[in-house]
């Protein structure tokens, strides 16, 4: 059976939150001053066990799921990762994806691989270690970040995916050099416009770096043209240049809303479910779970739920929603 939401949207895209944890400290996701030593991460048996996510897995496929995509913190900090990976590849017909910071890639593409992960994306925001660094915050280097992509590339993660998130007055300057690299390498980078996730990362307007201008400042260089989405509800706008060497991506959730077309839901580690990536409150499955639901109990909630979505957040977005409360990006991932 196919759900549609308020809005007529499907179900076909469920983001799983595998831990709230990260080795990163971005500056636009987790700040220091915030998710300190101190600070009240999920205690392990709060966290979904990995035979309670494939569950749910399961019973969202029913509702129509095509796509899963594994997210953190950061993912693949969850010890064993892989065998989560191996649960979830058993579901027929599922494009099984992650989005990685890309420091422990190097390291585990092979299992994730071998335990059947299709692809990944990475997020990497400069090839420039200062200005890296001063966005992770964690002392990270490009070159392990880039040792990942090529790892996961050589056994077969591909196509491989880019994620750059752009903060003004940090890394404009390198929206050209990382066009020319991943241009060459033949990755997909996707310009992503900084967001008013969480309320601990202090977003401004004026931070943002609008997708219009991101394009302009490539194209001046090596021309673009629009080309159409993979999908319908593709969250990145796809553009060629026009020489034939390759694509990029641009990611406006500031200034083009794309929430008529969204058909995303989100677990996050704790077992709940949101609606949207700006959402206030999600809803508890795992009290459900642990509290001996069947699968069709959990299936008609989830029904209810999908049933009466109405979330449009980046449509709505002005002034006044920024002090709203929101779920932090840390939580349910990207
Ligand atoms: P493909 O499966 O490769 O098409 O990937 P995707 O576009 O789903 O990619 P990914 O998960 O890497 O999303 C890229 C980024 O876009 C995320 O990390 C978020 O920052 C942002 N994003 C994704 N989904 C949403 C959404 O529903 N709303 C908003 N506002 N931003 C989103
Ligand atoms: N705005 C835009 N993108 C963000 N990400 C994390 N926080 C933000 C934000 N405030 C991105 C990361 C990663 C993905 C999970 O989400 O860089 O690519
Ligand atoms: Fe960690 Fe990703 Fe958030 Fe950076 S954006 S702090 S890598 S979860
Ligand atoms: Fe979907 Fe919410 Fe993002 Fe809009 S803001 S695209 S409804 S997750």
């Amino acid at each position: 059976m196919n759900l549609t939401d308020a809005l007529n949207r499907p179900l076909r895209d469920l983001r799983i939150s595998v831990t709230d944890r990260c080795n990163f400290r971005c500056v636009y996701c987790m700040p220091r001053e915030i998710f300190g030593s101190d600070y009240p991460y999920l205690p392990h048996s709060e966290v979904l066990t990995f035979e309670e996510i494939a569950r749910l897995a399961r019973i969202f496929v029913g509702h129509g799921v095509r796509k899963i995509r594994l997210t953190g913190g950061e993912p693949l900090v969850r010890k064993d990762a892989h065998l989560l990976v191996k649960m979830l590849a058993e579901i027929p017909g599922l494009d099984l994806t992650l989005t990685t910071n890309g420091a422990l890639l190097a390291r585990q593409a092979q299992a994730l691989k071998d335990a059947g992960l299709k692809r990944v994306t990475v997020s990497l925001d400069s090839l420039d270690d200062e200005t890296f660094k001063a966005l992770n915050d964690a002392d990270f280097p490009v070159a392990k970040v880039l040792e990942g992509m090529d790892t996961a590339a050589l056994v077969g993660l591909e196509p491989i995916k880019v994620n750059m998130v752009v903060k003004r007055g940090v890394n404009e300057s390198s929206i050209l050099p990382m066009a020319r690299f991943f241009r060459e390498k033949g990755y997909i980078l996707r310009f992503i416009e900084y967001m008013d996730v969480g309320h601990t990362n202090g977003w401004r307007m004026d931070d943002v770096v609008s997708s219009a201008e991101i394009v302009k400042i490539i194209s001046a260089e090596m021309p673009l043209e629009p080309i159409d989405p993979n999908y319908r509800g593709e969250v990145a706008e796809r553009w060629r240049y026009t020489d034939g060497g390759g694509e990029i991506g641009v990611i406006s959730s500031v200034t083009h809303a794309f929430c008529r077309d969204c058909n995303r839901a989100r677990i996050s580690a704790e077992g709940k479910l949101y609606t949207c990536l700006f959402a206030v409150n999600g809803h508890d499955l795992k009290s459900l779970i642990r509290n001996g639901a069947s699968d069709e109990e959990i299936s008609q909630l989830i029904a209810r739920i999908w049933g009466k979505r109405d979330d449009r957040y980046s449509e709505l977005r002005s002034e006044n929603t920024i002090d709203l409360p929101k779920v932090e990006m840390s939580h349910i991932g990207g």
